[in-house]
């Protein structure tokens, strides 16, 4: 696992630097994205590089969220607003289209970058605490700290959907290439975890010690504790 640690704006400018190298050389790549607060300013980032024959898989969704609180309408406003992604290539989860998703993913060749931010619980896309390795894209309770991470969202952890749909680890472990963007102190605990926890059932995103290629984008905030 690689780490890259800069300050906040050197950060993300250099989490854009790989997405471009990476469609400059793939312009066709099967992207799975994540949403959340940490990716807008990457996305801002990309306005010159061509998504045009770029697929997107979402990574994780609420169920039962009004539209406009939805994951997806965060990556329609920030990735598809920020770039020329065109909306029919991109696949997202839902109660109708999860149980074919793994399949979709490896009928388009497999996922070649994987984008991920990670939660304050160290969850990756919705997989939480105690989920195992051999997981693949699925329905997910959401625990109160994940429901508690989106107050800003819904208002009050109430609000927020008691269920989610992610990607399993192993449909996320499998890409060819993965990143993990945390930007402040409130990741700082997750980001060490999942570098050097060891029990990764209980710290999802430790299961990322696994793939060859990983890179973890941090900001000095976020790796306060490496
Ligand atoms: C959410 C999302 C993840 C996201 C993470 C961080 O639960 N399902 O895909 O990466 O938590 O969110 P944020 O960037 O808003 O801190």
């Amino acid at each position: 696992m690689k780490t890259v640690i800069r300050e906040t704006d050197q950060m993300y400018d250099a989490a854009a630097e790989h997405i471009r190298s990476l469609l400059q050389a793939k312009p066709d790549a099967i992207l799975a994205v994540a949403a959340g607060r940490t990716m807008l300013p990457l996305w801002k980032r990309l306005g010159d590089v061509s998504f045009a024959k770029a697929r997107l898989f979402q990574v994780a969704e609420f169920i039962g969220a009004p539209e406009k609180k939805t994951l997806r309408r965060m990556t329609e406003e920030g990735l598809l607003a920020c770039t020329d992604l065109k909306p029919e290539n991109c696949s997202w989860l839902s109660e109708e289209t999860l149980a074919g998703y793994d399949a979709m993913i490896d009928e388009a060749g497999g996922l070649d970058l994987a984008i991920l931010g990670i939660g304050d619980n160290a969850h990756i896309g919705f997989n939480e605490p105690a989920t195992q390795y051999d997981t693949r894209s699925r329905k997910q309770k959401l625990t109160n700290p994940t429901r508690a991470q989106y107050t800003w969202l819904f208002g009050d952890a109430e609000s927020v959907p008691e269920y989610g749909l992610t990607m399993g680890i192993h449909t996320l472990v499998d890409a060819r290439q993965v990143m993990v963007l945390a930007s402040g102190e409130e990741k700082a605990k997750p980001v060490f975890d999942m570098l050097y926890a060891r029990d990764d059932s209980i710290i999802p995103a430790a299961f990322l010690q696994l793939p060859p290629d990983v890179t973890v984008y941090a900001d000095t905030d976020a790796a306060k504790k490496l």
